[in-house]
């Protein structure tokens, strides 16, 4: 039985915080047509903090200079001026030297795979310590499955299977119904899951308790709104709240058995991904095809060991994975109390892995050894809603219309009105006709 309870909503920004520190030591991004995957890495000139030697009794003598040569006292004694000629020969001997090492580096130029793993402290990993402190607000949920079949076999058969919890972030436009509809139908295959759809609004939508009762799929949706802080901003951290709510969640029920995956509302599913993803016993990976620049995003793998990634974006993100590239299984991640994903646009994905202590060596590639595709990274065009001129008068019972419309009004698709927008055209027989020669 579905059950409803509502908590207020008072979502903590604790980690909100810890971003807005760390956005003035970000690298600054631009984000063309409001997407991720065009926010390109603008590296800008290092400051360097050169000592000067003033004539004043000015204390404060760290000067931020952008890259100047340094500046030397007339006052300073003569046996230091002799040490500090070899020095300043030998600073851009070290930087020249430092340049070509670094740039080696960056290319792979001589580097083996195990230099690039020297760097790596697996178990002291947590850049965001804090922990989720989100208040949960549960519109309603059902954790029976309505389904009596599913994939020609009684869902009873399946009930050995660990339970996959689909997060779903999910936020108003006029597509999110459409999106939700042709998630739930691939769903709909899927035995042993739980749905977790989080929405992005402040209150709970009723339209959508009716649409996700009608579906049968075992489900929670949850009001789980993005901070009004952040509203604004740009990129903005889409779907964060969402996907912490649910993590919330999945604490709160204590969940150390199943897979967790975050699944978003507009992504294509091939069926098979739920059969590789159910038996992960860390961490999965798989490619994700249609990400960004190479039209895919994944792992490098060798002798079926995770070794790269192959991503047009690395922008120095340990994990360069797309949110719906990796699953994870709930008894590991209920080994990391600190787990988290912080509202950091583009690094959400590598903050959360990072905050369960991921190490290269544990990723158990998936897809015939991440050779197929089994997500893809597809979006829906995202337009107004429109409103379209069409009298209140004539959207009564005589017709279908009046009952359309307040369908897709409540599905915040379409708006009728009886002033505003382009009249609605009505025709017959390729012409069209005033409204009242149908409706009146
Ligand atoms: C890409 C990644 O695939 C996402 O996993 C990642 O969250 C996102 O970038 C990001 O970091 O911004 P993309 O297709 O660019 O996805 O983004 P959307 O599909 O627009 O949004 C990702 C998810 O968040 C969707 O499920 C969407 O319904 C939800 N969302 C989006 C919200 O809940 N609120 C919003 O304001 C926007
Ligand atoms: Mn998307």
């Amino acid at each position: 039985m579905p059950s409803a309870h509502y908590l207020p909503l008072d979502p903590q920004a604790s980690d909100a915080d810890d971003l807005e520190e760390e956005e003035g030591q970000q690298e600054h991004r631009t984000s063309m047509n409001n997407n991720q995957y065009n926010i390109r890495y603008h590296p800008q000139p290092a400051v360097d903090y050169d000592v000067v030697v003033d004539d004043d009794d000015n204390d404060d003598d760290r000067t931020p200079t952008m890259g100047k040569a340094p500046r030397l006292s007339r006052s300073i004694p003569s046996r230091r001026r002799c040490w500090i000629m070899p020095i300043m020969l030998l600073v851009p001997f070290c930087i020249v030297f430092l340049y070509f090492m670094l740039s080696s580096q960056t290319l792979g130029l001589g580097t083996s795979l195990e230099d690039v793993d020297d760097d790596y402290e697996p178990h002291n990993d947590s850049p965001n310590t804090h922990a989720l402190n989100e208040t949960l607000h549960i519109c309603s949920e059902s954790h029976e499955d309505g389904r009596l079949y599913v994939q020609d076999k009684p869902s009873s058969a399946y009930a050995q299977l660990p339970v996959i919890y689909f997060v779903t972030p999910t936020y108003p436009r006029r597509e999110q119904i459409p999106e939700l509809t042709r998630l739930a139908h691939s769903l709909l295959h899927v035995p042993r899951l739980h749905w977790l759809v989080a929405n992005d609004h402040e209150r709970c939508d009723t339209y959508m308790d009716i649409l996700l009762n009608r579906f049968g799929i075992p489900f929670t949706h949850m009001a789980s709104p993005m901070p009004h802080k952040f509203r604004n901003s740009k990129p903005a951290p889409r779907g964060v709240a969402n996907r912490r709510a649910a993590l919330q969640w999945i604490r709160q029920h204590n969940l150390t058995n199943g897979v967790l995956y975050f699944g978003d509302d507009d992504n294509t599913y091939d069926l098979r991904l739920f059969t590789e993803i159910r038996q992960t016993q860390r961490v999965s990976m798989f490619p994700v095809g249609l990400i960004a620049d190479y039209a895919v995003s994944g792992p490098v793998v060798r002798d079926g060991k995770v070794v790269a990634f192959l991503d047009s974006w690395v922008a120095a993100r340990r994990w360069p994975v797309d949110m719906a590239g990796f699953a994870v299984n709930l008894g590991y991640m209920s080994l990391y109390p600190n787990v988290n994903m912080p509202y950091k646009p583009g690094y959400e994905e590598d903050l959360f892995l990072r905050s369960i202590g991921l190490h290269i060596d544990q990723i158990e590639p998936r897809g015939n050894n991440c050779t197929e595709i089994l997500v893809w990274h597809t979006q829906t065009k995202n337009k107004k809603s429109p409103v379209v001129r069409l009298e209140k008068k004539y959207l009564d019972g005589r017709s279908n219309l009046g009952a359309l419309f307040r369908s897709l009004k409540v599905m915040g698709v379409a708006f009728a009105s009886d002033t505003e927008g382009p009249l609605a055209t009505i025709s017959k027989n390729g012409k069209g006709k005033p409204h009242s020669y149908f409706l009146s």
